[in-house]
């Protein structure tokens, strides 16, 4: 299926990043979003699939919902999410009978980050979503960076935007059993999500994410869930989710991009499409190791600008499919993947200890 036109294709994607990522600091006002790399690119790549020539260019059901601020950073999502963003209006709404709002919150956009102190600190906070490796180096132990998982720097609705997690905390969480400030919520996608150590409380990195989800939620009401907020909540399919018909998914879906191992695609130095899992992905503590996290993650936002277009069905069952592959050791590991997932993955939708293909999961890890 790899033909010479598609690698042309994926090729130039690939040089072109390096530039996509001057592109996308988000300083840059005024870029138009075509001239984006990390929009260029997938886009690019998902025109080479001979199925899909619309793919690009057709509105994706994540922009139904999107919150995007004008002038924003500009990855793919925020591309697809562009029309939308002209109607999205900022959150008044009272709360809807069920604690959610109606109305589309719409954070502010890049060129009201004010000057000063504050701003510098945001202005970190942000460099640190975006390039979370280069800039929170100590912290990381894998390729990912925040915005991988938390699109368009941190702003698009359905991928646990910034602006709908500030007002949430703290929280009690049944993970930790403990009631979370933000603080310790970000050090828990320090510690599972970027397979990394949690970073000290009142340091300069937590400082500055906290600063920057505090600037990014500006005007949006606190303790209550916005529409967009979080992952959303995807239907139990009709079918029990299904390795086999994941892996087709994954084979026509997903594998120009992330790899027929899940490793990504790299250029040089520049991760150019993040890893789904191995060792540079994240461990088995974290929320995306969760089939039903994945799924719902999948479905609104993957393939790249296509979010909204996989079914259901297709998104559980390709979750199911990455889900069950091997990645970094769970850092509560207790000495036994039996113990382990007795603990903390017995009713979590985690394959962690389960027997797939004849193999334990959670085994073979460091
Ligand atoms: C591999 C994907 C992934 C990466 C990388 C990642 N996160 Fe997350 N993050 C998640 C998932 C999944 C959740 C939701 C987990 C859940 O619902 O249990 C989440 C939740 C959060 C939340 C709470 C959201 C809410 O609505 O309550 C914050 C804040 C957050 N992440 C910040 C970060 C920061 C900061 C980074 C980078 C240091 C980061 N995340 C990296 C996947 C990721
Ligand atoms: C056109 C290229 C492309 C295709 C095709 C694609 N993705 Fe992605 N995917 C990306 C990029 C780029 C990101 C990171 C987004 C960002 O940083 O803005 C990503 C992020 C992810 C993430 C979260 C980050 C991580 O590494 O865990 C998951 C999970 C994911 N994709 C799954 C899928 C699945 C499943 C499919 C197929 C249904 C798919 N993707 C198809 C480009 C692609």
């Amino acid at each position: 299926m790899f033909t010479g036109a598609i690698f042309a294709v994926l090729f130039r994607a690939a040089v072109a990043i390096p530039d996509a990522l001057t592109a996308n600091d988000p300083f840059r006002q005024g870029t138009p979003a075509s001239a984006l790399v990390n929009s260029g690119a997938p886009a690019a790549a998902a025109s080479a699939a001979p199925t899909d020539t619309t793919a690009a260019a057709a509105p994706s059901a994540v922009s139904v919902n999107a919150a995007t601020g004008a002038g924003n950073t500009g990855n793919a999502a925020s591309a697809a999410a562009a029309p939308a963003s002209a109607a999205a209006t900022t959150a008044t709404a009272a709360p809807a009978p069920n604690g959610v709002s109606k109305v589309a919150f719409k954070p502010p956009a890049d060129d009201t980050l004010p000057d000063g102190p504050m701003g510098d600190v945001i202005r970190r906070g942000q460099q640190i979503f975006l390039h979370t490796g280069t800039y929170a180096k100590a912290y990381v132990g894998n390729s990912l960076n925040c915005v991988n998982c938390h699109l368009d720097a941190g702003r698009l609705a359905k991928s646990a935007p910034m602006w709908g997690a500030y007002g949430l905390y703290p929280a009690y969480r049944a993970k930790t059993q403990h009631v979370d400030s933000f603080e310790d919520r970000l050090r828990g996608c320090f510690e599972y999500s970027m397979n990394g150590k949690a970073p000290p409380y009142g340091g300069e990195v937590l400082g500055a994410l906290q600063a920057y989800a505090y600037w990014m939620a500006k005007g949006a009401p606190a303790g209550e869930k916005l529409p967009g907020a979080g992952y959303q909540a995807l239907p139990k399919p009709a079918q029990p989710p299904d390795y086999q018909r994941g892996l087709a998914v994954y084979s026509a879906q997903c594998a120009l991009c992330h790899g027929a191992n899940g490793e990504g695609t790299r250029s040089g130095d520049t991760q150019v499409f993040p890893p789904l899992w191995g060792a540079q992905s994240y461990n088995w503590g974290a929320g995306m190791a969760s089939v039903k996290n994945a799924a719902a993650y999948i479905q609104a936002n993957m393939p790249l600008s296509r979010g909204g277009s996989l079914s259901e069905q297709d998104a559980w069952d390709v979750a199911q499919y990455i889900d069950s592959q091997d990645r970094p050791q769970d850092p509560r590991f207790t000495g036994s993947v039996e113990a382990t997932r007795k603990q903390f993955h017995d009713g979590d939708g985690s394959m962690y200890g389960q027997t797939v293909n004849g193999k334990l999961l959670g085994r073979n890890t460091r």
